[in-house]
């Protein structure tokens, strides 16, 4: 097995790339996200020091996830030259993150004189405490040069539907700056404070007020073996979370810039250890599958009760900052199995939420729990009616994405159930799970309610996976995920024990609602199967039989939607993402090889692939049918998608960009689940290897049901060691 493979970077600067390198060189800490963006940088260049669960209205815009004042702005000047990417043209470029310690570096160089002025810069946000973060910039020459360096904190934030902070006040403490400022909306009280230490020079810093703040400048006089180091110290804090902040930049000194690196390396030591997956194979896909556990070790809650992690991560405000389906359908089960603090938060979250569910379901005239599509603090669902801007109008579209993506409360309930068996608590059922089980069934009963009168109980008016046909009946996937929740609830209602059972039903109607749930279950309908495939939903046959090809050639615009009432999908039976094959990935168990086979060869070519979502789920199913090579093809989508930045940025005319951790959780599910082979069933994990053709062998560790086990997988098989501390 290598040991290589912890470093992403790129050489040269190319100002193409600025947004998407922002989002590859991401340092997080579930506290907040820090773009891959210098230190010259400001908000037209997406800087954005972006806080978890912090969210804000301005006016009547979209609400969105904070952006702090970015206390990293650092700029260099040699006379009149500035020395920036931006605005002079570097002799030398890199920039690169160390995945095994979480810390991104950039090293530049600019011609000056008859010399070299060498700018090397490394930054960290504390994995040992969520508030901190730190950075070190040093200037060197190979000449004797004056410069001038400026470090403050910018008080321009990148933001896209704001600005979200009023009342921003600065000020001047020794030997640092503190800006302070309330968000719009809720006064939530932001603190942003930062501390300097200069050493290779005993330059007077002096402080000047610009455009972008208070910032403190020294004049540097550079001679060739003497650099310069700018040690930065900062803290964010919100609300509560600033006072404890606050007393540790205060008391801090530069000593404490290697206590914290060491601190926070620990913590990313530790996070490695659990989650690591080791390939003999292919450098570059060793490489694509720890850089996409990395990025979920960015953006987990680690140390949170109740926090979830958005679509888009901590890499902005794209997507609302929101909470979607693809936390519980596609990231939890790698916390489970990997960090199950995380795994508990993200539970604790929809737990907390479901208050906000009930309210939703009711607002729609239904009992019971419906989750937000788009879920912000409290599961209040930010998605709005018009969730696409058409490119020809300009106008806002009706998208039914909030109303009837109702498969959300399915992807909630089972999660629940599936990490209380994984972690083996019980407490995630009795402290809150089992009420949004039953909740969200009982939501299920009513929605089917009208079709609870016939003989087949159908699930009208729904928008599954696939998002490009709205408003269909009967979508395949989402019966199964109605069906499944069903039987979830009737299990954990087993699994009580009588006071909690008893306490469980009052609140969803008593024995009857045992009674009905049985009566729907048997009675839901199923598919239409034509040669073994499954219809993805009534009607879907008819549609036109056409290419992904034939549909994109339709376009007239490259960003138009392909959804909704006009889309050029809509009234063909091409999908945007995997659909059926989904319900088969998640549940193999109740499907036959053949149909599996069947299902995957009709829709994988009517199939865009046009959410990141799609490629894994694409990806475990053709591992498991022995199509390695296009198994491996998918992999490498899902697995590199925030590498190569070739993922969609626009919706019709709405930004979508950012990191994409359910594709990256999508490619440890990939390893674990298909290429690995691992199942539980009857509280028994289980491995049944399909090792692509190019991997000789895997080996990880997987946490099961409070025991911890090594795994080794080649080509002959696997072998499970199961490990001494819990
Ligand atoms: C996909 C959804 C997904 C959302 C956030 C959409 O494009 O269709 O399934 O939940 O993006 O990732």
């Amino acid at each position: 097995m290598t040991d290589e493979n912890w470093h992403v970077g790129a050489t040269g600067f190319d100002p193409e790339t600025i947004s998407e390198t922002g989002n590859r060189y991401l340092i997080g800490n579930g506290y907040m996200g820090y773009r891959g963006t210098l230190g010259e940088y400001t908000a037209a260049q997406q800087v954005a020091l972006n806080l978890a669960g912090v969210y804000d209205q301005h006016g009547t815009a979209w609400r969105e996830p904070v952006n702090a004042p970015n206390p990293l702005y650092i700029t260099l000047t040699a006379g009149k030259t500035p020395l920036s990417v931006l605005e002079t043209t570097p002799v030398s470029h890199q920039v690169g993150l160390d995945l095994r310690r979480a810390v991104f570096a950039r090293t530049t160089s600019f011609a000056v004189d008859a010399g070299t002025v060498t700018v090397t810069a490394s930054r960290f946000v504390s994995g040992a405490d969520r508030t901190l973060g730190a950075a070190r910039y040093t200037v060197s020459s190979t000449v004797a040069t004056p410069v001038t360096l400026t470090c403050g904190i910018d008080e321009q934030v990148w933001d896209i539907n704001g600005p979200h902070l009023v009342d921003t006040t600065h000020y001047a403490i020794t030997g640092g700056l503190v800006v302070t400022a309330v968000t719009g909306e809720l006064e939530r009280q932001v603190a942003v404070w930062q501390r300097q230490f200069l050493s290779g020079s005993d330059a007077a810093g002096t402080l000047q007020t610009t455009a972008h703040g208070l910032q403190m400048s020294y004049p540097l006089a550079l001679t060739p073996g003497v650099p310069v180091t700018l040690t930065v110290l900062f803290g964010v804090g919100v609300d509560d979370d600033r006072a404890a902040m606050v007393r540790t930049l205060s008391s801090a000194t530069v000593a404490s810039y290697d206590a914290w690196l060491a601190a926070h390396v620990a913590a990313w030591t530790k996070y490695w250890a659990a989650s690591d997956v080791r390939l003999d194979g292919p450098d570059a896909d060793q490489l694509a599958l720890r850089y996409s556990i990395y990025q979920l070790l960015a953006v987990a809650p680690h140390d949170a009760v109740a926090q979830s992690i958005p679509a888009r991560g901590l890499s902005g405000q794209t997507y609302k900052g929101a909470v979607f389906w693809d936390t519980e359908m596609f990231m939890l089960p790698f916390f489970a199995a990997t960090d199950a603090a995380t795994a508990r938060s993200l539970v604790n979250y929809r737990i907390q939420g479901l208050a906000g569910a009930k309210a939703k379901a009711a607002a729609y005239g239904f009992r019971g729990a419906f989750y937000a599509w788009e879920s912000q603090e409290h599961g209040l669902d930010a998605c709005s009616d018009y969730n696409v801007t058409d490119v020809f109008t300009k106008r806002p579209m009706r998208t039914y994405f909030k109303d009837k993506q109702v498969h959300i409360s399915g992807a909630v309930a089972l999660a629940i159930w599936r990490t209380a068996q994984w972690l083996a608590d019980d407490t995630l059922l009795t402290e809150g799970g089992a009420a949004v089980i039953l909740a969200c069934a009982e939501f299920y009963l009513d929605y089917a309610r009208q079709g609870l009168l016939r003989p087949s109980v159908s699930i009208p008016d729904v928008i599954g996976p696939d998002e490009y046909h709205e408003r269909v009946t009967d979508n395949a996937y989402t019966n199964k995920v109605v069906a499944a929740t069903w039987q979830c609830a009737l299990d954990v209602l087993a699994h009580l024990d009588a006071p909690q059972r008893e306490a469980a039903l009052a609140a969803v109607g008593g024995e009857d609602f045992v009674a009905l749930v049985h009566t729907a279950l048997a009675h839901l309908r199923r598919p239409v199967e034509q040669d073994g495939v499954l219809e993805q939903f009534a009607g879907y046959f008819k549609l036109e039989d056409c290419s992904v090809a034939d549909v994109r050639s339709r376009l007239l615009d490259p960003r138009e939607y392909w959804g909704g009432a006009y889309g050029v999908a809509a009234q063909t039976q091409v999908l945007k993402q995997a659909d059926v094959v989904m319900m088969l990935e998640e549940f193999p168990q109740d499907y036959s090889l053949a149909t599996h086979r069947a299902n995957y060869d009709y829709y994988e070519p009517r199939t865009e692939h046009g959410s990141s979502l799609s490629w894994s789920m694409y990806a475990i199913e053709a591992a498991r049918l022995g199509k390695g090579d296009a198994a491996l093809e998918f992999f490498r989508k899902t697995a590199t998608v925030d590498l190569t930045g070739q993922s969609k940025q626009w919706a019709g005319d709405i930004y979508i960009g950012g990191t994409h951790p359910a594709a990256n959780a999508g490619a440890w599910l990939v390893a674990l689940r298909g290429f690995a082979g691992m199942t539980t069933t009857a509280n028994r994990l289980a491995f049944a290897p399909h090792l692509p053709a190019d991997w000789n062998a895997m080996a990880f560790e997987v946490a099961y049901r409070n025991k911890r086990f090594a795994v080794r997988v080649t080509h002959d098989g696997a072998t499970v060691q199961e490990l001494e501390e819990a």
